[in-house]
Formats: C-alpha cells, structure tokens, sequence
C-alpha cells in the first residue's frame, strides 16, 4: 500500500482536485482488484464536500471516514491524502510515502516554494523517515500566459536545483471540465500514468499487484 499525500502551503492550487483525479485515475489504471481510498485532512472539508455533490465516487474510489491512513492490510492498493493549506500543511503530511506538490504558476505561487519543500525535507528527516518528494506538478495552467510559461521555466529550476532532481510533471491547463469533475480529462491521465510509473514497478502494474 503507497500512501500519496497531496501538499501545498497555499489554498486555491489544486491540492483537492488533484487527489480526487489521481485516486480516480489510478483506481482505473490498477483494476478492479485494488481499491484507492481517499482521506479528507482539511478542516474545510472541500473533498468530503466533493464526494457528496457528485454522489458516487469513481469505481474503485473510497472516502475513507476520519483522518487516519487505513491499516495495511490489503483491502487498499492506494491511499491518497488531501492536506489543508497554511500552517498545518506539513503536518499533514506524516504517514505519507510521497508528497505530490501542485504549483500554480504564478508569482505568488512559487514565492515559498522553496521552503516549503525544505520544509518537508525537514519533516522526512525527523517525523516521518520514509518520506519522499514524488514531484511537482504545474496546475490551472493556460497555455497562452506568458506569466505561466516564465513560471513554469522557474519551477523547472527549483526542481533541478534539487539533489536528486525533483520531477516537475506535465501541466495540468485550467479547464472548465475540471471545475466539473468530469473524468474525462486527458491531462490528468497522462499525470497519473507518470505518478504510476513512478511509484509501482512495471511487473506490479501488469499485474496489478500492489
Ligand atoms: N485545472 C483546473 N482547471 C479549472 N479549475 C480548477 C483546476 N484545478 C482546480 N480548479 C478549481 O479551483 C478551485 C480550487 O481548487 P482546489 O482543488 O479546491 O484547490 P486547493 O485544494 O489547493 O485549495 C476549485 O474550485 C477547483 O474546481
Ligand atoms: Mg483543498
């Protein structure tokens, strides 16, 4: 059981939106045998608030009750935390294997995006060892902005100025699908792949055992 936390000091990024798309297209992507479960771990409620308007999750998608990451005990492939912005972002994130951090790219954005990875590298030193940066990855994004475009050149440099490099992975643009909930989003797809890619060996996804 991989147990991804989605993270981000600043609110409005994406942090919701994302752990809903990767634990719906990874439940997808590994079949029906291995179930993702979701945890809700912002005060606001955003994600829980997701999951009743749209009534039913995404087959193989679970909200799990409470703050806690389930037992390992392999009723679950996946687990996917969504964490709240602000001070208790880092926090949030103990239990997580890998931190998935969305960057809006835009000034504000970036502006703490250093120390916020910092901070979690502190944070996988002490409170939680076996914790690592997955990657960072570019949200709301439109193509035409040459602001963004500047931006995401920025977020490429914190990335390789990382040792090992970091992952930057490809932009997810700002699409009104998205604001739906609509699953059929290719960007989220091709993110999720990526994320799988990294997380599983080839033998685990072929065969679906994790
Ligand atoms: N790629 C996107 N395209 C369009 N709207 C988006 C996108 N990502 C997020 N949003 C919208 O932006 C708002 C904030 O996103 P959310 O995932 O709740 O951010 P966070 O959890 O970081 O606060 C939501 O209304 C969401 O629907
Ligand atoms: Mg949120």
């Amino acid at each position: 059981m991989k147990v991804i936390a989605v993270g981000s000091q600043k609110g409005g990024v994406g942090k919701t939106t994302t752990a809903f798309y990767v634990a719906a297209h990874a439940a997808r992507r590994l079949g029906g045998q291995t179930r993702v479960a979701l945890i809700d771990r912002d005060e606001s409620r955003n994600l829980t608030q997701l999951a009743r308007l749209l009534k039913s999750l995404p087959s193989g998608v679970e909200l799990v009750e409470g703050t806690e990451v389930p037992p390992d005990d392999g009723q679950y492939g996946m687990v996917v935390v969504d964490t709240p912005p602000g001070v208790t972002a880092i926090r949030s994130l103990a239990e997580a294997d890998l931190v998935l951090v969305p960057v809006q790219p835009e000034p504000q954005g970036i502006a703490n995006l250093a120390d916020f990875l910092r901070n979690i590298d502190n944070q996988g030193r002490t409170v939680s060892p076996g914790m690592r940066l997955l990657a960072l990855l570019p949200t709301r994004v439109s193509r035409k902005s040459n602001v963004h475009r500047h931006h995401i050149g920025l977020v490429h440099r914190i990335a390789e100025m990382r040792r090992p490099q970091l992952t930057v992975l490809p932009p997810v643009r700002e699409l009104e699908a998205i604001k739906r909930y609509e699953l059929d989003v290719p960007d989220y797809l091709t993110v999720v792949e990526e994320i799988l890619n990294h997380v599983y060996s080839q033998q685990e996804l072929l065969g679906a055992v994790v």
